[in-house]
Formats: C-alpha cells, structure tokens, sequence
C-alpha cells in the first residue's frame, strides 16, 4: 500500500520535473546554461552601471545573474518556468546571501513588461527570437539595452556584435 503511495509520488513529482522543462523548451529555448567563460564578455558589453536594474529572460541555475550582481553591482531579476534550473538559481542565491539583489520568480517571462528593466539578456532559440522581434522594440525604455547570447534580432540594426575568435560564440547588443 505504502509502496503504491510512494511510487504515484514520485510520477507526480517526476511529471512536474520533465513536464516544466519540456515546457521551457518548446516555449522559448531549453535548459542550456550559456559557458562560464562568456559571462563576463556578455555582461562587459552590456555596460553595466551600479544600481540598474538587470533582467534574464529564461535565467536558467541564475549564473548571469549572480556575475552582473557581484561584478557590477546591479540588481538582478530572472524569470524561470523549469522547476529544476529554477530552484537551483534560488539555493544559490540563497548560499550566496545575495537575496536583497538578485531575485528569481517562477514566472513565464513571454507575460511580463520589460518597461523597468535597464538591461534584457536572454539566452533563447531563433524561434523565440523571432517573437522576441516585436516585444523588445515595444517594451524597452528609452536607454535600455538588449543583449543576446548567440542568437540575433534580424530587425533591429543599430547592434553591436562581440566575437572575438571564430571559435567564440556571437553576444549582440542592441541599443
Ligand atoms: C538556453 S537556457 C539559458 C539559461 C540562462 N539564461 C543562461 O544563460 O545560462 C533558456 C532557459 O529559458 C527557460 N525558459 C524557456 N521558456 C521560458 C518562459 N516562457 N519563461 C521563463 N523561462 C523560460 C528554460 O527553462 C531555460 O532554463
């Protein structure tokens, strides 16, 4: 009996792992943190300056998050809808007492104005990219700047691209 309970525990809570993370994926890009060594060239060319205020659409375990926090001394808020990725980022931020800066919502980011953000990055696929197209130029405040890892806004021009090496993955900035 005890055995039959257990077992339906662990397919519901099996159900919501993958379930949350196949949403993730077929929503805007899947569970790929961007490399270590990017951050910083991702985060330097964003500009930032203390006090901002950072957002990560889809911040994966909170690892640009919590470099542009410490590094630059911005404040920091990711939006997460895999269940995995999402408790991870907010252990880390927790050991890492960085909780009055840098916050982390469970939140599906496709529902939410970028309007109070200073800084957008996002790490996501061409297909979200492409609906990304028209929230970024309506949503963003005068001044704000978009930062992509990889992935490019065909419509918007004025970009700037960071690639140091052929062997380097492409960071746009859009201003
Ligand atoms: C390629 S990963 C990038 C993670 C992180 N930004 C990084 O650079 O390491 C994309 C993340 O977006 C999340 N995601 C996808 N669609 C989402 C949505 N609609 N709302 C919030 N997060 C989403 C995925 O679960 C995944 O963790």
């Amino acid at each position: 009996m005890l055995n039959g309970i257990y077992s339906i525990l662990l397919l519901f809570v099996l159900l919501i792992i993958f379930g949350t993370l196949a949403y993730g994926a077929l929503s805007a890009a899947p569970w790929v943190p961007l490399r270590k060594k990017d951050i910083k060239r991702l985060l330097d060319l964003a500009n930032l300056k203390p006090g901002e205020l950072v957002y990560d659409l889809g911040c994966g375990d909170g690892r640009l998050l919590i470099a542009a926090a410490k590094i630059y001394g911005v404040r920091a808020i990711g939006f997460e809808i895999a269940l995995v990725p999402y408790l991870i980022a907010k252990l880390k931020i927790s050991l890492l007492g960085l909780n009055k800066q840098v916050k982390v919502l469970y939140k599906d980011f496709w529902q939410i104005p970028l309007a109070p953000a200073d800084v957008v990055v996002c790490f996501l696929t061409p297909y979200a990219m492409k609906k990304l197209e028209k929230k970024i130029p309506s949503e963003l405040k005068h001044g704000a700047r978009f930062v992509s890892y990889v992935f490019q806004l065909h419509s918007m021009s004025n970009k700037i691209i960071s690639k140091p090496s052929p062997n380097d993955a492409p960071i746009y900035l859009y201003t």
